[in-house]
C-alpha cells in the first residue's frame, strides 16, 4: 500500500485529493493547521474507506510547522509516496494594499514550505526510485497578479525545472494550475466572488481527478479543463503589456458589480 502526504487537507482542493486518494486506496498523512478538521477528516476517511490516516498539526508559515512536515517525509521506517503541496492562500486588495509581512506570509507557505517540503520528499523516493510530488499553483502563475501570481510561478518554474532534473531517477514532479476552483479560498480572504462569471468555476473533485490523470501521463504541468486550456493558450500569444492592463481591470474586481 502506498502512502501520500497532502498539506491543506481539510478543505476545498486538498479535501478533494484526500477523498479520491483514500477512494484509491492510498494511506494518507494529512496535514494543516486545524487539529479538530484533521482529525475528524482522519476518522471519517478511515472508516469509509478502510485506510490508514495519520493527523498532523502544522503551520507552514512557521519554521517550526515546515519542520514537522519534513520530519514526517524523511521518516524511512514508513516513506511517502506521493506528496502533495496544496496548502495555500490569497489575499484581497493589490499591491501595497496588503501589508508586506502578509506578502512574505504568503512567500512562506507557498515558496519556502513547497521547495522545503519537496526537497524533503524526493531525496528518499530518488533513493528508492520512485515517488511523486504535486505542486498545486494556479493559471494565476501565467498573468501579471501580484505577489499570488508571482509566488505560483515560481512554484510552476521551480517544479518544471526540478522535474527536468529528476528525469530517469524514477522521481516524477508536477505542477497542478487550475483556475477559480469553489473552495473556502475566496471567503477566507475576503474576497467576494459575484463578478467572476459561473463558466469560470470548476469542481474541486473533478480538478484532482484530471491532476491525477495527468500526472499518470507524465505531464509536468496539469491545467485542467478545455477552458482553462483555452484561455492559457490565448494569454500565451497576448501582449505582455496588454495582458496586464486586462488583468489588473478584470481579474481582481472580486466582490459585487
Ligand atoms: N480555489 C481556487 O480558485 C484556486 C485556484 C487556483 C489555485 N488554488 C490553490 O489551491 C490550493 C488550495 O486552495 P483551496 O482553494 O482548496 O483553498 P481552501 O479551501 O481555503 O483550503 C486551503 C487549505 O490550506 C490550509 N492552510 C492554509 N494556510 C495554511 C498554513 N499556513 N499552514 C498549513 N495549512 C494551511 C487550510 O487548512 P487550515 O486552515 O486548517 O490550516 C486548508 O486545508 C492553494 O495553494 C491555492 O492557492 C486555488
Amino acid at each position: 500500500m502506498t502512502t501520500a502526504l497532502i498539506t491543506g487537507s481539510t478543505s476545498g482542493i486538498g479535501a478533494a485529493f484526500a477523498r479520491r486518494l483514500a477512494a484509491n486506496g492510498h494511506n494518507l498523512v494529512l496535514a494543516a493547521r486545524t487539529t479538530e478538521r484533521l482529525q475528524e477528516q482522519a476518522t471519517e476517511l478511515h472508516d469509509r474507506h478502510g485506510i490508514e490516516a495519520q493527523v498532523l498539526t502544522a503551520d507552514l508559515a512557521t519554521d517550526r510547522g515546515i519542520e514537522t512536515v519534513v520530519a514526517r517525509l524523511s521518516d524511512l521506517t514508513s516513506p511517502i509516496d506521493l506528496l502533495v503541496n496544496n496548502a495555500g492562500f490569497g489575499h484581497k486588495g493589490r499591491y501595497l494594499q496588503v501589508p508586506v509581512v502578509d506578502e512574505l506570509t504568503m512567500l512562506k507557505v507557498h515558496c519556502e514550505a513547497v521547495l522545503r517540503l519537496t526537497s524533503a520528499a524526493v531525496e528518499p523516493m530518488r533513493e528508492r526510485g520512485r515517488g511523486a510530488v504535486v505542486n498545486v499553483a494556479s493559471v494565476g502563475a501565467f498573468v501579471p497578479r501580484g505577489t499570488y501570481g508571482a509566488s505560483k510561478a515560481w512554484v510552476v518554474q521551480f517544479t518544471e525545472g526540478a522535474a527536468r532534473d529528476l528525469s530517469g531517477t524514477g522521481v516524477r514532479l508536477m505542477a497542478l494550475c487550475p483556475g477559480f476552483v469553489r473552495t473556502e479560498f475566496h471567503e477566507r480572504a475576503g474576497m467576494g466572488v459575484d463578478s467572476i462569471p459561473n463558466w469560470m468555476w470548476l469542481d474541486a473533485d473533478k480538478v484532482v481527478a484530471t491532476a491525477l490523470a495527468d500526472l499518470g501521463r507524465g505531464r509536468t504541468v496539469s491545467i485542467p479543463d478545455a477552458r482553462y486550456k483555452t484561455l492559457m493558450g490565448l494569454v500565451k500569444v497576448t501582449p505582455r503589456r496588454l495582458l496586464g492592463g486586462i488583468t489588473a481591470k478584470t481579474g481582481r474586481s472580486y466582490g459585487p458589480r
